[in-house]
């Protein structure tokens, strides 16, 4: 059953009658443009067809009322007595984002409704930005309020920062809140202007699951966003986004060896991103494949945010004569790296990929051949 009919068909066992609406919002795979996303810079994802739906109707009070049905646990908040989490649960990035929606003015209405999601969790398919945009929308849709994607994407980063305490960019909630069909979208992460690029005629987009997940991902992140930090601060800029390649090349000694490495893999990923929005535009999947790997290799060589695991998928795929291009994918560490493969035979293609690595590592990978899809919508009834 889909994950539509499942929150519905539970929504009406539970309520004794269809829901008001249904939203949904997805997960992402990024395609380029890799820890740019807190510089100020580019970023390339498409929304997935993995998502999280929430069957709803309002309710006359100011109470939340959800039922995850995949954490099989029911609870309630009310809008008025927001409580932050000594241990943050899934119910938290709902809470922090009605927070998060109130600190920005809007005035929320209560509802209740059953929730469900398809996005793996803690792989980097970024499933917390889904819950949290689902939850935006839901909100939308009882309160009256305008729908305004780069408002309930920083409201759900809000949410992640401040609430909840997690440092992240705001790529994932971005990509949540205004996907396209068909597309990926190349998402200026300073203004949050985005431009739509079509996926390359015949390619497919495969989501390479290694299998592995890192402890210390935050710690490792945050010193990241550090090092990128300092090294603007050397710039005297804003943030790495402002640092051209010319000026960066003419003063790179300058820099510790560690610093120079991460800035100028920032700075060149920057361009990388916008190159492939071009090559999109005119659809090069060729071209496209070149900077995924261009990408890969500077994440892993001078961002150093691979991993054994994610090098051993991305060689695998790379090797293979069916695919123009596969980079690791989020915050690395372990997690899932994304391969651009020609869409004819792409089955086949998963099939050596899964070979290729278990022979090499003896994990087993999860693949998914994905599509792009819409961000946060209304399913139910149709929006008019
Ligand atoms: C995580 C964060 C994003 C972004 C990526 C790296 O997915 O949530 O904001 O920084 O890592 O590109």
């Amino acid at each position: 059953m889909s994950l539509v009919d499942e929150v519905k068909q539970r929504f009406i066992q539970e309520y004794g009658q269809p829901p008001a609406a249904i939203v949904r919002a997805p997960g992402r795979v990024n395609l380029i443009g890799e820890h740019t996303d807190y510089n100020d810079g580019f970023v390339l994802p498409m929304a997935i067809d993995r998502a999280a739906c929430i069957a709803l109707q309002p309710r006359r009070d100011n109470r939340v009322f959800v039922h995850s049905l995949d954490f099989d646990d029911r609870r309630v908040f009310a809008l008025d007595e927001l409580r932050r989490p000594s241990r943050t649960e899934w119910i938290d990035y709902m809470i922090g984002v009605a927070w998060a929606l109130q600190e920005r003015g809007y005035a929320l209405r209560g509802w209740e409704g059953v929730l469900s999601a398809d996005v793996p969790i803690g792989a980097g398919l970024s499933s917390s930005a889904a819950l949290e945009l689902v939850t935006a929308r839901a909100f939308y849709e009882v309160s009256g309020f305008a729908w305004d994607a780069a408002g309930m994407a920083q409201a759900g980063r809000t949410a992640e920062n401040e609430w909840l305490g997690i440092r992240t960019g705001i790529m994932d909630q971005m990509i949540s809140a205004a996907g396209l069909a068909d597309r990926a979208l190349l998402i200026d992460c300073r203004s949050l202007e985005t431009v739509s690029a079509p996926l390359p005629a015949g390619t497919a987009v495969v989501i390479l699951d290694t299998g592995t997940r890192r402890g210390l991902v935050d710690s490792k992140y945050n010193q990241r966003r550090e090092q990128c930090e300092s090294a603007a601060r050397h710039f005297g800029v804003p943030a790495l986004r402002d640092v051209e390649a010319g000026a960066f090349e003419r003063r790179a000694s300058e820099l510790e060896p560690a610093i120079r490495a991460r800035a100028r893999h920032v700075i060149s990923e920057n361009a990388r991103a916008l190159r492939a929005r071009a090559a999109m535009d005119a659809g090069d999947a060729v071209a496209l494949g070149q900077l995924m790997i261009a990408s890969h290799n500077s994440l892993r060589d001078d961002f150093e945010v691979s991993s054994p695991a994610l090098d051993a998928i991305v060689d695998c795929a790379n090797a293979d004569a069916d695919c123009y291009g596969a980079r690791m994918t989020g915050a690395g560490f372990g997690g899932c790296a994304v391969a651009l493969a020609r869409a004819d035979g792409v089955e086949d293609f998963v099939a050596r990929v899964r070979r290729c690595y278990v022979a090499a590592t003896g994990h087993q990978p999860k693949l998914y051949i994905t599509r792009a899809t819409s961000g946060a919508e209304t399913l139910y009834p149709a929006a008019i």
